[in-house]
């Protein structure tokens, strides 16, 4: 045995696959490919996929300059000629326009003869601050994954993204105002789009009382409230953020729908006389055993007939690894606790912890969050 390749242990897929990937590693074969009418479209798209992996970083680039300089903003109005934006932005003419026509081709903006107007995904953007704070927040995770060997290794962790979220590693209850602020308003803007999804996939007029937990600066409840004008509304997240939530919910008139609670959800004991509970982007967060605990805790505050709604990305279900995988299989290493993870795998932690009925409900766009219900 060499390298870890044992080939006793060889099946008959080893083989196959070794042989496609001789032939499609093969020059010749990769000529033939393009050559021949029947699999050039196939040696095209192979070709693409391949250039986008490697010109990525330069695409994500263009998008964080127009975002900073708030071009998709600036377009609203209407289309801007290149020296008016080079003037807007200082920067020299002919920089902005290789940024300007860089924009372009990735479908961010649109060329319309000697001015530039929005593109399909500039105009996406402009409809969803929630992608823009994203997408400035990435500063964090760029610098740490500068030298992706060195972080694999940890022996270079800038621990950027780490300091962002602040409760993945640290003391998460003796969190500060300022320490909680930055990551509650950049969940309270991309909040919608979430809320969205799970409210399509689920309904919460059936039930008498929702629990929130780690339920941010209130978005949630707030949007749930608009689609369900009966149920009571609780929420428990640190004491920092807890104290957010409960000044946006006052200002959102829900002051006698709604309580806050603040503390930590591993140890707080949860407040009784929720028949449903949410975790809404919680799960990713953190570690097998720290789940394994709150889905316990959970099953435990629930009455029989009590539901708990699991909303947030989910990778491919049959073990396939998919884009969505891949970059919060980075992000949640440079945050420093938390894997995604598949249906599958949310549904055996949701049956170790003695959930029996464990269904994933169909959304509208799953990149922005699947929905599992889970019941006792
Ligand atoms: C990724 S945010 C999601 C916020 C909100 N549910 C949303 O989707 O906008 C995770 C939330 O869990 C909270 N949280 C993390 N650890 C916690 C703990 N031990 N106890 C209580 N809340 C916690 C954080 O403060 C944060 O508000």
């Amino acid at each position: 045995m060499a390298f870890g390749h044992d080939m006793a242990q060889t099946s008959l897929g080893d083989h196959l696959r070794r042989i496609r990937d001789g032939l499609l590693s093969s020059r010749r074969f990769q000529r033939l490919a393009a050559a021949f009418l029947l699999t050039r479209p196939i040696a095209r798209r192979r070709a693409a996929d391949l250039f986008d992996l490697c010109a990525g970083f330069v695409y994500s680039q263009v998008l964080v300059v127009c975002v900073r300089l708030r071009l998709f903003q600036q377009l609203r109005p209407g289309p801007l000629t290149a020296a008016a934006l080079a003037a807007r932005a200082s920067i020299p003419p002919d920089a902005m326009g290789v940024l300007l026509e860089a924009a372009a081709a990735l479908r961010l903006l649109e060329r319309r003869e000697e001015r530039y107007g929005l593109g399909p995904l500039g105009a996406a953007i402009l409809g969803n601050p929630g992608i823009a704070a994203m997408v400035e927040h990435h500063a964090a995770l760029y610098a740490d994954l500068s030298d992706p060997v060195a972080f694999l290794r940890e022996d270079a962790c800038g621990c950027r993204l780490s300091s962002y979220w602040p409760y993945a590693t640290g003391d998460a209850v003796g969190l500060t105002r300022e320490a909680v602020s930055p990551y509650t308003a950049l969940m309270s803007a991309s909040q919608p789009m979430v809320a969205e999804m799970v409210l399509g996939a689920y309904s919460f007029r059936k039930h008498r009382c929702l629990l929130d937990i780690g339920g941010g600066d209130g978005s949630f409840l707030v949007s749930v409230s608009q689609v369900a004008p009966k149920l009571e509304l609780k929420l428990l997240d640190l004491p920092e953020v807890a104290a957010i939530a409960r000044d946006k919910l006052c200002t959102a008139g829900l002051a006698s729908r709604a309580t806050v609670i603040g503390g930590d959800f591993l140890k707080t004991p949860l407040p009784q006389g929720a028949d449903v509970i949410s975790l809404i982007r919680v799960v990713h967060d953190h570690d097998d055993e720290v789940v394994l605990d709150l889905f316990t805790r959970i099953r435990n505050a629930l009455p029989p007939d009590g539901a708990l709604v699991i909303g947030e990305p989910m990778s491919a279900s049959r073990g396939g690894a998919d884009a969505l995988s891949a970059y919060f299989a980075l992000y949640l290493l440079a945050m420093g606790s938390g894997r995604p993870r598949s249906f599958v795998a949310l549904q055996r932690l949701l049956s170790r912890s003695g959930f029996s009925d464990v269904r994933d409900r169909p959304t509208r766009i799953p990149l922005i969050a699947s929905v599992i219900v889970a019941r006792r």
